[in-house]
């Protein structure tokens, strides 16, 4: 199987750095920005600044009171609730400010850090193969099923590949192609009307049983032979090419005289054939 080539577009994956770190660039910006301005403000404003030490001290003692799961859970006491509730009333419905939970943020964040280290794995590194990689993976495994399947099928046999194959399966279906459709110009022994006889040993293209798997399959249309390519499958031209082996030397009544040249080799690959079977 061919390996599958990871392509990244370099053009692509340069645009993606850049932004990365413009986004890096500007959200260090912000923060020195932030820090100055909060620096500022401590300078321009001391007494405001004691004050919220104090409640923070205060925040950092209650903090401490609670216990582990309320931290995660970003409960707090029912005795705060007064302090939590935010001044507006809908139809008598009042809304507490409560910090958002622990647990909620570790998730918000992990997603983040989880988008970057795949886009990172995914579409700049190439590691992992993408939506459009993995379907041309599956494809190429399919087609390679598919042809090692048509290989043990044996669809895919040709007048190169066949083989002289007399088994009883092969000569009974082959028999049935054959009544069905040469009968009518070869005999429905084979003993030749139109078409010349199946079983001497004379062939005008050949006796061997490639020679007439290719003729079978292509036919000799200027002398009235149909080609059978599109009406039979490969394996149903085996079949009857094979039984038309078999049929060779068999003597039925009424024979159509010799036609062609003689091949001997048909009738001796049948008799070892026959041998084999005793
Ligand atoms: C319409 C009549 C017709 C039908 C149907 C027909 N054939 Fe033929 N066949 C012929 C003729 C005519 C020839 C002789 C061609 C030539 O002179 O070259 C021939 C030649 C052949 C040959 C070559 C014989 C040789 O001496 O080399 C084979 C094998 C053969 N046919 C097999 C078949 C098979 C198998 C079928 C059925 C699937 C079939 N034929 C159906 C008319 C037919």
């Amino acid at each position: 199987m061919k390996s599958i080539l990871i392509v990244v577009d370099p053009g692509m994956a340069v645009l993606i750095i850049a932004s990365i770190i413009l986004l890096l660039a500007i959200l260090t910006a912000s923060l020195v920005l932030l820090r100055a301005l909060k620096t500022a403000l401590k300078l321009t404003t001391p007494d405001l600044q004691l004050e919220k030490k104090e409640v923070k001290k205060e925040k950092i003692q209650k903090t401490n009171q609670q216990t582990f799961w309320q931290k995660v859970l970003g409960l707090r006491p029912m005795e705060e609730e007064e302090e939590l509730l935010i001044d507006h009333t809908y139809d008598g419905i009042q809304e507490l400010d409560n910090p958002t939970p622990v647990w909620f943020n570790a998730l918000f964040y992990s997603t983040i850090v989880f988008a970057i280290g795949y886009l990172l794995f995914y579409h700049v590194f190439g590691w992992g193969m993408n939506q459009e990689q993995e379907y041309l993976a599956e494809m190429q495994a399919a087609e390679k099923q598919r042809l090692e399947f048509l290989a043990t099928s044996g669809t895919n046999i040709d007048e190169n590949s066949v083989e002289l194959d007399l088994s009883p399966e092969m000569i009974i279906s082959g028999q049935e192609i054959y009544l069905q459709n040469c009968g009518m110009c070869h005999g429905n022994q084979g003993e030749g009307m139109i078409g010349p006889n199946l079983t001497d040993e004379y062939w005008l293209h050949g006796g061997d049983i490639k020679d007439i798997f290719r003729v079978v399959k292509y036919g000799v249309p200027d002398k009235g032979m149909v080609p059978w390519e599109s009406s039979l499958t490969p394996i149903q031209i085996a079949q009857v090419s094979n039984f038309i082996a078999s049929i060779g030397g068999t003597n039925p009544p009424n024979p159509k005289e010799p036609q062609g040249d003689k091949h001997e080799e048909l009738a001796a690959e049948n008799a070892v054939a026959a041998e084999i079977e005793l």
